[in-house]
């Protein structure tokens, strides 16, 4: 069969080279990719959002299945549209995909069915927003409501930090159409995991469990990035808490978006907040995680395909899959300035010797390859992902594959993996 999928990113990388796999898959291409991906797909130059050119190559090319790996294209309909020209397409549709394009449609929802998560209100006018904020006193959570890149929400210690950044998201406007409307949360304390499933509308299969690292610097300072480095399995998932994620949130979750005329098929993902075993909901979204896909999908045992098709399909009944039992740690390298302003066109070393190594993987992010050579061409560059049988192991694979690789201003964090390792020494 022929593939396509949709996206640039680590994410996209990882799930190329994932399908690439499959014994039914005979022509790979991805749209717009990246210069790792150009390696194992054909690279197709389309933007993920412009949905009517994707659609219009599908059809020229008699593409069997789409595989859509971002939010946007998702929020924006492109399972709807694909759907209404009879091509196969793997995501959650317009309407499910709210889910994470509303951080409002998925509060209201989670309170309507009594899925545990925090206290918030949300606004459209900045002084009521103001007002409920000085009433709740800090700390306290601002969240722009639309897509903001992982970057809408802030965690602020204090109220004159709160107010400050309402007013940059209602008043100078700095994530757009996005800051129209404002949700004030309660904050929430533990730690956080990534809970990734597969849903066909009514059944959900779990992935393995994960945790990302948002914040730019060790020790999670710093402001938030999309992720800066991830581990799989995370211990803090431990079979209780599986247990619990599943039967209070994940199969809740699905069965309420049936209910409200939303069926969810697609990927489902639970950002996650896990205080004495008790996990609440941080957010919601419609897609696999970058740079959690990373460690996941180097895990996976067997073959992503006929998941995919199930979930289509609305039967995922019998279908199971199994994890390697090692652990992975995904780190991932950044370009100076990121999250901020970063510059392009730097020359990466190094590569080739970091994946001769056993056990590592390296997916590219923002590359691309031009005579021979990779250049940075984004802020998140590539991610080195390291297999060990446990995560002590895994990270030292990790950071050994890491250190060969270079380019002027590259940066990554020093310790993804080491909460993890707190877990398995108490
Ligand atoms: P979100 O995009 O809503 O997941 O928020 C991004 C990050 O902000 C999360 O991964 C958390 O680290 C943090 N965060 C969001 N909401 C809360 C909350 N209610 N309490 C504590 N931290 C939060
Ligand atoms: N790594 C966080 C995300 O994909 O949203």
């Amino acid at each position: 069969m022929k593939v396509l999928v949709v996206g640039g990113g680590g994410r996209e990388h990882t799930l190329v080279w994932k399908i690439s796999q499959s014994p039914q898959v005979k022509d790979l291409y991805c749209a717009p990719g990246n210069g790792g991906i150009s390696k194992i797909a054909h690279c197709i130059d389309i933007e993920t959002t412009d949905l009517e050119g994707l659609a219009r190559f599908c059809k020229d090319h008699k593409i069997d299945l789409t595989v859509v790996g971002p939010e946007l294209p998702l929020t924006m309909g492109i399972v709807d549209l694909f759907q209404g020209e009879g091509l196969k397409v793997f995501g959650a549709n317009r309407a499910a995909a709210q889910i994470e394009g509303s951080k409002a449609f998925a509060k209201d929802l989670m309170k309507q069915y009594a899925i545990p998560t925090a206290e918030y209100r949300v606004f459209e006018s900045r002084d009521e927003a103001a007002a409920y904020i000085r009433k709740k006193g800090a700390p306290i959570v601002v969240k722009a409501d639309g897509l903001a890149a992982g970057k809408g929400v802030t965690v602020a210690e204090t109220i004159q930090e709160a107010l400050e950044i309402l007013d940059r998201i209602m008043v100078q406007r700095v994530f757009g159409e996005a800051g129209e409307r404002v949700m004030i949360e309660e904050r929430l304390v533990g730690e956080e995991v990534s809970f990734i499933a597969f849903s066909d509308g009514k059944r959900v299969l779990p992935m393995a469990s994960s945790q990302d690292h948002k914040p730019i610097y060790d020790d999670d300072k710093g402001p938030n990035t999309g992720g800066m480095g991830a581990y799989s399995p995370a211990p803090v998932v431990t079979p209780e808490v599986h247990r619990r994620i599943m039967q209070e949130i994940m199969i809740p979750t699905i069965k309420a978006l049936a209910a409200e005329g939303y069926p969810y098929q697609g990927v489902l993902y639970a950002g996650l907040m896990i205080q004495d075993g008790v996990p609440k909901v941080l957010e919601f979204n419609c897609r696999l995680g970058d740079p959690e896909t990373q460690p996941i999908l180097v895990r996976m045992n067997g073959d992503l395909i006929p998941i995919l098709e199930a979930c289509i399909g609305g039967d995922l009944g019998g279908l199971e899959i199994s994890w390697d039992s090692s652990a992975a740690v995904c780190v991932v390298m950044a370009s100076q300035g990121y999250p901020g302003a970063y510059e392009k066109g730097g020359i990466i070393q190094g590569l080739e010797e970091a994946e001769r190594m056993e056990g590592v993987y390296i997916f590219h992010a923002g590359t691309t390859h031009e005579a021979g050579e990779y250049l940075t061409n984004g802020g998140r560059v590539l991610g080195v992902t390291g297999l060990g049988k446990g995560i002590k192991e895994a990270m030292e694979t990790t950071y050994r594959a890491a250190s060969k690789i270079s380019w002027d201003g590259v940066h990554y964090r020093k310790d993804i993996g080491r909460k993890a390792l707190s877990w398995l020494e108490e």
